[in-house]
């Protein structure tokens, strides 16, 4: 039976009738739909609208429904049911009878969909912060590796504007992607928190019409609190556009991390030797190794931003309170979570597996001029005003570049030339160790900041495991 047919004289086009369904995309949202239902046929016993054995018989049918779901093969496949809602009444009266229609007493779809979906997403935030904590987890071990007694201190150039600028330790770049991925993990935490209300009782935009003990329906469902006002419970979904948005942030670091690996892959770079567990050949080039993981999460990136603008954009113009049009935030909500959950073990495998040609690194970090900046400090430390230091390096480098030399091949008559205080302890400051000794600020790539960094965020993802177990 239709949920609403009372009032109409002719069928439904068939056509219509099946293509406004929802059902083949909201039937994952089953075992929220299930929680909701008994909590809602909880509080309508509370309010005397069912008696006790009713409540008993619906909970039951609901948990029956729950069990035939993952063990019956082909039980969802309903060719009638217009969304979960209409598909759970339309099993419990199979199940249990007429009374399984009192279940939708007081109640609307609206706040039913509201509150499956803040369930939903409530749900994936728990498992994408696990994600992001074992991302996080691979990438600082990287880190520690590249900056350990056996290896040394690692150590690689960073760039600006895409051109060699200063030598940093390899752990020191893995560190910035760690910093992205903690704000993430952050950034959904923060969603949580604010969508942990509960739309139960919200009716369908004005208000249950039953004393309905809402408090109780939130306990009853993990929820901090009801929600405050039944319009806007009704049609917000600032909480899947949050955690969208959220994602496509996740996305984009990831895109960042894809490219720059792509781009290290590469044999002019050849920093990085590509997993072969997550590459692939071509069919026409027999040298070649593919960087296909990295290209394909760059590419799902644009997909994810996508969900987002369209979940925004859904929005955008809607009068309060539901309307029809909101069906359509759920498959951008699912395809945005199902993206970036099978992505992110496929990246905390790669960045197991990767290798990095420390050797390449190095030698790229230890020429082209890059111990400039820490030239200049030199004189700036000698008192020296920083414009006249930098110009003064500046003449420097293009002697050198007339030689076909660097810096530390000048000899001090030569720098003497251009300013009287070089000494031979300069020579001293222009290494590749003290270049990189000489950012020694909190944040900054000296060695012992580094380490500190390191150890830093090793707490950090241990708080991040310790909050996400409190949820499971
Ligand atoms: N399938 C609907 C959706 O996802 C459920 C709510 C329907 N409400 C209604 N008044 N037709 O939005």
């Amino acid at each position: 039976m239709k949920m609403w047919a009372g009032r109409f004289r002719q069928p439904l086009d068939r056509t219509f009738e099946r293509w406004q369904r929802s059902f083949h995309f909201d039937r994952r949202l089953l075992t929220y739909e299930l929680a909701v239902s008994s909590a809602h046929a909880r509080a309508l016993k509370n309010a005397a609208i069912l008696t006790a054995e009713e409540l008993i018989s619906i909970l039951q049918g609901l948990q029956r429904i729950g069990e035939l779901a993952a063990t019956s093969a082909g039980f969802l496949d309903d060719g009638e049911a217009e969304d979960v809602h209409h598909f759970v009444e339309k099993q419990l009266v199979a199940l249990i009878g007429e009374s399984g229609y009192k279940l939708h007493s007081g109640r609307s779809r609206n706040e039913q969909i509201a509150t499956d979906l803040r369930l939903y997403v409530r749900d994936a935030i728990d498992q994408l912060r696990i994600e992001l904590a074992e991302l996080c987890n691979a990438v600082v071990e990287r880190a520690g590796e590249a900056s350990s007694a056996a290896t040394g201190d690692a150590a690689m150039p960073a760039y600006t504007h895409l051109q060699r600028a200063e030598p940093v330790l390899v752990g020191h770049w893995l560190m910035a992607y760690v910093e992205m991925f903690l704000r993430d993990a952050d950034r959904l935490a923060d969603c949580r928190k604010r969508l942990n209300v509960c739309p139960l009782g919200s009716g369908a935009v004005a208000g249950a019409t039953l004393p309905l003990d809402r408090v109780a329906m939130a306990r009853d469902l993990d929820f901090d609190a009801p929600s405050a006002n039944s319009i806007d419970a009704t049609c917000d979904r600032d909480f899947a556009i949050e955690f969208v948005n959220t994602l496509s942030l996740v996305m984009l670091h990831l895109s960042r991390w894809a490219e720059e690996m792509i781009l290290f892959s590469s044999q002019e770079f050849g920093f990085v030797r590509l997993p072969e567990a997550y590459s692939t050949g071509s069919s026409a080039m027999p040298q070649k190794k593919n960087p296909d993981l990295l290209e394909l999460v760059r590419g799902k990136a644009g997909r994810v931003i996508g969900d987002a603008t369209a979940l925004t954009i859904t929005l955008k113009g809607l009068p309060l309170a539901y309307n029809k049009d909101l069906q359509e935030t759920q498959e951008a909500l699912f395809d945005a979570t199902d993206t970036a959950l099978a992505i992110l073990p496929l990246v905390t495998g790669w960045m197991n597996g990767v290798e990095f040609d420390h050797q390449r690194m190095k030698e790229a970090a230890d020429s082209g001029f890059m111990n400039a900046w820490a030239a200049a400090t030199y004189l700036v430390k000698r008192g020296i005003p920083s414009r006249l230091a930098h110009e003064q390096i500046g003449k420097a480098v293009k002697l050198c570049a007339e030689q076909h030399c660097e810096l530390q091949d000048l000899a001090l008559d030569e720098l003497r030339s251009l300013n009287a205080l070089f000494d031979q302890d300069f020579y001293d400051c222009l290494s590749l160790a003290a270049v990189l000794a000489v950012h020694d600020v909190p944040g900054g790539t000296a060695p012992a900041q580094v380490r500190q960094a390191i150890s830093a965020a090793r707490k950090k993802i241990d708080t991040l495991i310790e909050e996400t177990h409190a949820h499971a």
